[in-house]
């Protein structure tokens, strides 16, 4: 069964409410990693030799992170510079090169409301373009990229809304893998 690994780039997953519910109800899913980049680097600076080691031993990839000033957690820029510089400028040929194909999919929270996430809305843009750097980042590094998954007004949800939206994420994993599988043996 193809192996998922979901990174988690929380400033503070500690004092997480809606991430934790999500990664909460995903880890038990079969075949699947959860991990916490900013407790395993509180300082940023990542052991490239692990995580690029943690990112060629999955077959798909989940970025899962809170929205902040329109943008992902300062520890995703971090990783980003170390490790996919290392795969895809220095080492292209025995690292980069192998994890193309393996699709990205990215999970994401947000305080507002989906109405403010359009050009009516107080944020102007959707939640998908404001995450366009990623999506160019994902067809630079050759990794397809798949619809998103978002929860919205997460500070005023109930522990029970919270539950649910971590059984839809759930879900949603699960049938994405089930199309990736269809996918692979056709
Ligand atoms: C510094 C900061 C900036 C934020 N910026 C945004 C934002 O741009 N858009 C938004 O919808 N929510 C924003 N929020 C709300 C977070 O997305 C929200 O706190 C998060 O989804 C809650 O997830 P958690 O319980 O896992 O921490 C921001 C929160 C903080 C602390």
């Amino acid at each position: 069964m193809p192996k998922t690994l979901i990174l988690i780039f929380h400033p503070d997953f500690s004092r997480s409410r809606a991430n934790r519910a999500l990664a909460d109800t995903v880890s038990k899913l079969a075949n699947t990693e959860v991990f916490d980049m900013q407790s395993a680097y509180p300082d940023n600076k990542i052991n490239t030799d692990a995580e690029v080691e943690r990112l060629l031993g999955a077959d798909r990839i989940v970025f899962q992170f809170p929205i902040q000033w329109y943008a992902a957690p300062p520890i995703l820029q971090a990783w980003q510079n170390a490790v996919l510089t290392r795969m895809y400028y220095i080492s292209y040929e025995s690292e980069g090169r192998l994890l193309e194909g393996k699709p990205l999919l990215i999970a994401v929270t947000a305080g507002n409301t989906p109405s403010a996430y359009s050009p009516g809305g107080a944020n102007l843009l959707p939640v998908r373009e404001i995450l366009n750097p990623l999506r160019a980042m994902a067809n630079r590094c050759g990794l397809p990229w798949r619809e998103l998954f978002v929860v919205y007004e997460t500070m005023k949800a109930s522990d029970e809304t919270l539950h649910e939206a971590g059984r839809a994420y759930a879900l949603w994993l699960t049938q994405i893998r089930t199309q990736l599988l269809q996918c692979a043996t056709i």
